[in-house]
């Protein structure tokens, strides 16, 4: 193991609180900087007040969350040690550090690896983009049932709307070998779901044998002890017939898939450099749902893009009335600096993009309703995740399409599949009770 110097030096060791804003990926990598700091020495804590460290792993595509991050890291620049890392972090590296003259570090997406040496060197450093470091399979996750793991990391697809190309670089995907390494991992340390992460997943390729996305599921499922395995995200324009074949097929892997189609309408889709039309996306989705009977598909939804008119917000509304999606994730456009549609006129003001986004939010809430009343009745399979906090006596867990259900049940389901029937809603979520 790769103990290195800071453990042997006690002075050298450092109490260090993660604070992660954003996506899963962030989550991740979070955990993967957690597990690089223990096998350093350091001791990871669950609140600023203990830590002398504090990393603040920032997110530049979410709401807001350049602000949230902005407010964050300034109640504690002054008294203790804190290291700005993560999306927000590559994009804006110097403008962080004359913004926080006293940030103890600034590192970008690309630096995960060396956080254990970066956080014990002295102060100023600021790196990012050239180093691309290895993957290691001591990630430091919270524990549980369900846990994260990348298959690839960056995006070549520049839709113009994100940053994820500059915060994140071009695409790069990680071995089938690693990969099945940190999911053996993953599995002697308890979990039972493994949530493979990549920001356009169909693209995953294997550096060294040339394995594609559907062959790495095929491999992953081999893994004992994972009993469920989850991907996110797909890109509509190269689903592929033979990755949903696969999901399909190989029973480890859950019937849902997360679809992201942003617009309805065909003029905006191509100034979101999308690559598909509404009606080519449609056809995806046929195909899924023939190929998948029951499955559970998802989305997320833009409203508001520069340009959008009334008519094109019409083609949003009567595609999620169509597609009939399972849920939707509802967004409403933000520019985002250096991106392509930064330059583009931001011209849907505020009241509208709240009133189109309430409309859609509305709309799909129904269409959710509709989807999960028809499913009482149904005999399916969940996940046991936790005993559920807010029904004693009861076990929360997760159905293939990733939706709760609560049923009667004890701690001896958890990381366990059983057989479910769903009995009735329970909001957004199921009651069930189990079946021999
Ligand atoms: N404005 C609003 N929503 C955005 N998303 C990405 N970039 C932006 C932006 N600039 C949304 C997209 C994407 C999801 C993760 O975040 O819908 O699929
Ligand atoms: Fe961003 Fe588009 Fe890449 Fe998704 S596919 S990460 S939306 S550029």
């Amino acid at each position: 193991m790769a103990y290195n110097l800071w453990a042997k030096n006690k002075e050298l060791t450092l109490k260090v609180y993660i604070h992660t804003f954003g996506c899963q990926m962030n989550e991740y990598d979070s955990e993967r900087m957690a597990g690089v700091l223990e096998l350093a020495g350091h001791e990871m804590v669950f609140s600023e007040a203990e830590a002398d460290a504090i990393i603040i792993n920032t997110c530049s595509v979410r709401n807001l969350a350049e602000e949230k991050a902005y407010s964050y890291a300034g109640r504690f620049v002054v008294d203790k040690k804190v290291i700005m890392a993560g999306c927000l972090a590559e994009t804006k590296k110097e403008e962080l550090i004359k913004k926080f003259p006293t940030l103890h570090a600034v590192i970008g997406t690309y630096n995960f690896a060396n956080i254990g040496k970066i956080i014990t060197a002295r102060k100023g450093k600021v790196l990012s983009g050239t180093a691309e470091e290895g993957y290691s399979t001591d990630v430091k996750r919270p524990g549980g049932v369900s846990g994260y793991i990348a298959i690839m990391q960056g995006c070549d697809n520049f839709c113009s709307y994100c940053i994820v190309p500059y915060a994140r670089g071009r695409e790069r995907s990680r071995s089938v070998k690693s990969i099945i390494a940190e999911l053996n991992k993953m599995a002697s340390d308890g979990f039972s779901e493994a949530i493979l992460l990549g920001q356009n997943v169909n693209s995953y390729k294997d550096p060294e044998t040339g394995i594609n996305f559907s062959g790495l599921l095929k491999e992953a499922a081999k893994t004992d002890g994972i009993e469920r395995i989850r991907f996110m995200t797909p890109h509509p324009k190269d689903i592929s017939r033979q990755l949903v074949e696969t999901v399909a097929s190989v029973d480890k892997v859950c019937n849902h898939i997360h679809l992201p189609v942003q617009a309805g309408s065909d003029n905006i889709l191509k100034a979101m450099n999308r690559k598909y039309t509404r009606q080519e996306y449609l056809e995806k989705l046929a195909m899924i749902r023939e190929i998948i009977p029951g499955v559970c598909v998802t989305t997320d939804v833009m409203v508001g893009f520069p340009g959008e008119s009334q008519s094109d917000f019409d083609d949003t509304v009567s595609l999620l009335e169509k597609a009939q999606f399972d849920s939707a994730y509802m967004f409403k456009y933000s520019p985002r600096t250096g991106t392509a549609s930064y330059k583009m006129n931001d011209d849907v003001n505020k009241e509208e993009k709240a009133r189109r986004i309430n409309y859609v939010l509305e709309l799909q809430k129904h269409i959710s309703e509709n989807i999960n009343s028809a499913e009482i009745g149904r005999e399916t399979t969940a996940l046991g995740i936790t005993t559920a906090d807010r029904y004693k006596g009861e076990i929360e867990a997760t159905l293939e399409s990733g939706k709760k259900v609560f049923c009667p049940g004890d701690k001896n389901l958890i990381g366990k599949v059983f057989k479910v029937k769903l009995t009735g809603l329970k909001g957004m979520s199921f009651s069930g009770e189990t079946v021999k």
